[in-house]
């Protein structure tokens, strides 16, 4: 296995403060569809099966609805780790979704997943390593993983501060990673052949902080769907671009074998 720069460090949240995280972050949805996703899913037969691995409120698997981005009688499965974001996907898709921890899966077959998405998760697991392997576990060989994560270069700033005093881009976030390197490595020992990578820059977005407090304080009504509505939705991407932070996307293709066994 490749020597990484940066090891994982362990959750510094308790549970209770991670629920109440959820609790308190509403996702807001948006008909954005990552182009690589897309595609990959233009290319999908009938009837393929969908899994989206820390699926938050269900804001992708909105989209994908809304855009009519997923192929023929597909089917889709979210898995979350919060019973919070869980409640919220089913009220939203009414798709199933599963109540696991996204770094064993152990509720879930080998080999479900057609396409296996984790959009903005692996940055929040504990054992980066742990989670690679399930994906590659309950993703078909030849199937697809469109995944997505922080990329920190050196110089990056930004005003949160983890509970440990490390100042990162969300409090539940347990690492971020310094290089796109790190990140292939990772998926690749776990089985995964990297088919495309891409980066966009990451911007601070101006209205939702201060959405989430009115919020808080004076509960809005469909608060999540509140930048589909004009002249919001105008004004969704509207923000500063946050010094020397960006999301890594990849599309990857599960290999056959396993590591054990060794891949073809
Ligand atoms: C930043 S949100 C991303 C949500 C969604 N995928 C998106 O791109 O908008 C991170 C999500 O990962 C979930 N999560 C964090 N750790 C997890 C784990 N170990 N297993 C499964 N889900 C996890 C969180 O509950 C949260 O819904």
């Amino acid at each position: 296995m490749t020597q990484r720069s940066v090891k994982a460090k362990k959750q510094t949240l308790p549970d209770a403060d991670f629920e109440r995280h959820a609790q308190q972050t509403v996702h807001f949805f948006s008909r954005r569809v990552p182009p690589r996703l897309r595609e990959a899913l233009a290319s999908s037969p009938s009837g393929t099966h969908v899994v989206d691995v820390g699926c938050g409120d269900g804001q992708l698997a909105w989209a994908l609805m809304e855009t009519d981005s997923l192929p023929p009688r597909a089917s889709f499965l979210g898995v979350d780790i919060s019973p919070v974001r869980i409640e919220r996907f089913q009220r939203l898709t009414k798709w199933p979704a599963l109540l696991a921890n996204g770094e064993s899966l152990t509720e879930m077959p080998d080999a479900v997943a057609d396409i296996c998405i984790s959009t903005m998760v692996m940055e929040h697991v504990s054992d980066d390593e742990a989670y690679a392997s399930a994906l590659a576990r309950i993703t078909k060989p030849g199937g697809m993983l469109f995944l997505t994560t922080v990329l920190r270069k050196r110089g990056a700033w930004y005003f949160r501060k983890a509970p440990d005093g490390r100042r990162v881009l969300d409090p539940t976030h347990v690492r971020e990673y310094s290089s796109v390197q790190e990140v292939k490595t990772i998926l690749e020992d776990a089985g995964f052949q990297v088919l495309q990578v891409g980066s966009d820059r990451l911007v601070f977005p101006i209205l939702v902080p201060a959405l989430r407090l009115l919020n808080a304080v004076w509960p809005i009504p469909n608060v999540q769907y509140f930048f589909l509505r004009q002249p919001w939705a105008m004004m969704e991407s509207l923000g500063l671009p946050i010094p020397r932070y960006r999301e890594i996307q990849l599309l990857l293709r599960r290999r056959q074998g396993n590591p054990q066994e060794g891949f073809e």
